[in-house]
């Protein structure tokens, strides 16, 4: 019997051994002792199951894994060090020579810069795309692209990418299908049903929910895992067994948690678009936002992470950051505490201003991770964050006024 999402979350992965203990047990351990030598070589060539050494197989690393598998449906996972390591691993395991990757534009950024700059000092031919721009996707894929890459919706401005669209003129061709998935965890979101054929976390965001690890899973079908195991076993990014834990009792909240965070938003986004000093608001939980339609096919829900205009200037945004008092400033998201930072002059602060223009990242721009505070006192404090941008121009007025 198939059970629903909320129960394998609670259920799924846990493991008996060490112990009667009705929590699952960490496997805080290197290495595995072996019934005989021919245990150990049996093990070691993989014929025979069993874990040999942690670098590549430990009992909690693997509850993680095999949980958050079977909450998107999907054969197996493999869990990295980080969001990055899963992410380069990805790119290790399907790029050799004379292949490329398409990779769109909006991704977080050392995505890009992991890319762009380090896998194309290895040759690699990377070709970059908008997100919402199907031909330009289909003039980069061709019979020689490895993997194309896509964060759906992007951060911070919450554009939209097909993804079962993506994935018919990617398959087309040959090529594999890597969705991140960290914005709308698989509770909002289920990439692989969209013909995704791998899906990235960066896992220390919603998954864990409280700030507590860096960590990264991919999950996909069983024979790709396998392909990604050997990569981890290569380059040893691996997850260690105490964050693997916590990791794993959280995915037992999280369907709770991000439910809790995506009302609360979408209240944050319709309550912030009336406020005086607001200009755009960038939210997929808005009716109107350009790509509707595509919304509902592909999302259940629409996550925590919520940007809007403020003010006229860098100046604004910034004031209005610096007057908040229960909103922390820090660049992450997915927290059970809200978060703020001005993107512009943080998570985009590399590119130039042209640059930053062109990916539509302006200077009024701020990003909200929306935690689990009352929605009042959220309110509260962005309103004191709002008038403070008011009081700012009433002075300038008067100056000018009295000059
Ligand atoms: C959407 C997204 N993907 C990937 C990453 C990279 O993950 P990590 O920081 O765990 O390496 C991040 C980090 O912020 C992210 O926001």
């Amino acid at each position: 019997m198939t059970h629903h999402l909320t129960t394998r979350a609670v259920r799924i992965g846990q493991f008996p051994d060490m112990s009667d203990a009705y929590c699952e047990p960490i496997g805080m351990t290197s290495a595995y002792v072996f019934a005989s030598a021919a245990d150990a070589a049996s093990k070691f060539s993989g014929a025979k199951k069993g874990n040999v050494y942690s670098r590549f197989s430990n009992p909690t690393v693997r509850s993680f894994e095999k949980r958050i598998a079977s909450m998107q449906g999907a054969e197996d996972g493999v869990a990295f060090s980080s969001g990055m390591a899963a992410i380069v691993g990805i790119a290790h395991a399907w790029l050799s020579a004379g292949k490329n990757l398409v990779v769109s534009r909006d991704v977080f950024g050392t995505t890009l810069t992991a890319f762009c700059n380090y896998f194309r000092k290895l040759g690699a031919d990377v070709r970059v795309v908008n997100l919402t721009c199907l031909n330009e996707w289909r003039a980069a894929i061709n019979e020689n692209t490895a993997f194309v890459f896509l964060e759906s919706p992007s951060n911070s401005l919450q554009n939209v990418g097909d993804i079962a669209a993506i994935a018919q003129i990617a398959h087309a061709l040959g090529a594999l299908v890597v969705v991140d998935n960290t914005l709308l965890t698989p509770i909002h979101q289920n990439p692989l049903e969209h013909g995704a054929d791998l899906v990235v976390h960066s896992a220390g965001k919603y998954i864990d929910g409280q700030g507590r690890c860096v960590a990264g899973v991919v999950v996909g079908s069983e024979c790709l895992m396998h392909e990604l195991r050997g990569v981890l076993r290569a380059l040893g990014s691996t997850l260690g067994a105490m964050d693997a834990w916590l990791l794993h009792k959280s995915l037992e909240l999280l369907e709770l948690r991000v439910n809790a965070i995506s009302q609360k938003t979408l209240q944050l986004a319709h309550w912030i678009r009336t406020q005086p000093e607001v200009g755009r608001v960038f939210y997929t939980g808005l009716n109107d936002h350009d790509q509707h339609a595509l919304i509902c096919r592909q999302q259940t829900g629409y996550g925590g992470v919520l940007s809007f205009e403020v003010g006229c200037s860098r100046e604004s945004a910034w004031a209005m950051i610096d007057s908040l008092q229960l909103i922390s400033i820090a660049t992450n998201i997915g927290d059970t505490r809200s978060m703020i930072t001005h993107p512009a002059s943080t998570t985009h602060g590399k590119l130039s201003p042209d640059e930053r223009l062109f990916v539509g990242i302006t200077d009024r721009l701020v990003r909200l991770s929306v935690g689990l505070e009352n929605e009042a006192d959220l309110m509260s404090d962005i309103h004191l964050g709002l008038t403070s941008i008011s009081s700012m121009h009433a002075e300038r007025e008067g100056e000018s006024v009295a000059t």
